[in-house]
């Protein structure tokens, strides 16, 4: 795939996907609770609000070529139904967030298989050096890859992973 310059939007709540741009479409969703971020633990997740998380996404897809949507929600079934309109929509790969429901979801795990797009998990901390019980991710077996650990760069550094993933025009090294 080519990737090329176009319109990039950015909201925290759910809207159709646009259709209309034959640019790479990325979607990137967030869950539960990282509408907190800025206040949220910020010895564990930092000052950084997910807006500003947007606006650097946006700004990163806009150099990238890519067309970016991002959507937060606390709510486990609106996700699964996001990611499983993602294909029909037009949407070509997936960044996520799960937050907590990483540890805890089936129903995002079989969404994501449902949808076989290429999908990269993305984290603020790094779950693995914190509780044992953030340790497993559901979500990992249906995903390219993960960035964790970097913050709100962890971000960024996952649509660089997944606008590479979709150059190579295949989900898999
Ligand atoms: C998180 C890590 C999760 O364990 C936690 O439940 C979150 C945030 C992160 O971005 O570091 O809500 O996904």
């Amino acid at each position: 795939m080519r990737a090329r310059p176009a319109p990039v939007r950015s909201h925290v709540a759910g809207a159709p996907v646009s259709t209309s741009t034959a640019a790479a479409r990325i979607l990137c969703i967030s869950g539960p609770n990282l509408q907190l971020l800025g206040t949220r633990e910020p010895d564990v997740y930092g000052r950084t609000t997910l807006a500003e998380i947007h606006a650097r996404l946006e700004r990163r897809a806009t150099a990238l070529g890519v067309e970016i949507e991002a959507r937060q929600s606390n709510h486990e079934g609106t996700i699964v139904d996001w990611i499983g309109e993602s294909r029909t929509a037009g949407v070509h790969g997936l960044i996520i967030n799960p937050g907590a429901y990483t540890h805890t979801s089936i129903a995002l795990l079989d969404a994501l298989s449902a949808v076989a797009l290429p999908c990269i998990e993305v984290h603020l901390s790094n779950p693995e050096a914190r509780e044992p019980f953030r340790h497993q991710s559901h979500i990992a077996r249906a995903c390219v890859g993960r960035v964790a650990g970097f913050g709100p760069d962890s971000y960024e550094l996952a649509l660089e992973g997944l606008v590479r993933v979709l150059a190579r025009g295949r989900s898999h090294p």
